[in-house]
């Protein structure tokens, strides 16, 4: 299972790195605008680098399908072992997609909406395929039995993954994770709250409180007698 943050703001990358549990980063052209990201970087490269700096996890560039040689002379000189190239799924993406892939990178489809597409990206041995999930919600498909048929669509032997991306609620990601989904890419608001629960937390106090008690007995039985 791997969690990834999906999100362009490097305030909260680095909340969520800080968090523990977030093996990647993904962004895409739209979070990269939404974050402003040429007010605070030099240019692309120095952005994606900042990102690999981070951490010893994977970071997900996406290219645009025109000119997408421009960006992947500045991404270049960059650690390709953790660079994911995300490749929208459509047909002129294939031919770059696997030009890609001959120069060593690993590519995450991006956009997916079928098990067609699915069929497609798997049989060209992708490494990731990203579905939409909120985005076929908003377009009126029945977005967890679609999913349900792109696991199903990709054979066992593929070593393709597929990653749940636009979740925007926890009911969402639990349809999600029921139907085994185990790679998901979700924004820091929720990916933050993981890990806490009112009722563990009210049994982790209480656990402290009695470990103190523990330690306190302790130190009193071995308190010298006067
Ligand atoms: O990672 C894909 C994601 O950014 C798309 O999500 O929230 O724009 O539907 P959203």
């Amino acid at each position: 299972m791997k969690l990834f943050i999906d999100s362009a703001k490097i305030d909260e990358i680095k909340n969520s790195i800080s968090l523990g549990y977030v093996q990647g980063i993904t962004t895409n052209p739209t979070l990269l605008k939404s974050a402003e990201v040429w007010n605070y970087n030099k240019n692309l490269r120095s952005f994606y680098s900042k990102l690999l700096d981070l951490f010893d996890g994977e970071v997900f560039v996406q290219i645009p399908l025109r000119e997408f040689q421009n960006v992947l002379d500045e991404i270049e000189p960059l650690d390709r072992t953790r660079l994911i190239i995300k490749i929208p799924s459509v047909s002129n993406g294939v031919e770059i997609a696997k030009r890609i892939m001959n120069l060593g990178y690993k590519i995450c489809a991006t956009a997916v909406y079928t098990p067609f597409q699915a069929i497609v990206w798997a049989s060209l041995n992708v490494e990731y395929i990203a579905v939409y999930f909120n985005r076929m919600e908003i377009a009126g498909i029945d977005a967890i039995e679609n999913v349900k048929n792109i696991l199903n669509s990709i054979s066992s032997k593929s070593n393709t993954k597929v990653i749940a991306a636009s979740i925007k609620t926890f009911e969402q990601l639990n349809s999600l994770v029921q139907i085994g989904i185990d790679h998901m890419t979700i924004g820091y608001d929720l990916l933050e709250k993981l890990i806490e629960s009112n009722n563990s937390r009210n049994d982790a106090d209480k656990f402290d409180e009695d470990m103190a008690s523990v330690i306190e007995a302790f130190y009193q039985k071995r308190k010298p007698k006067i």
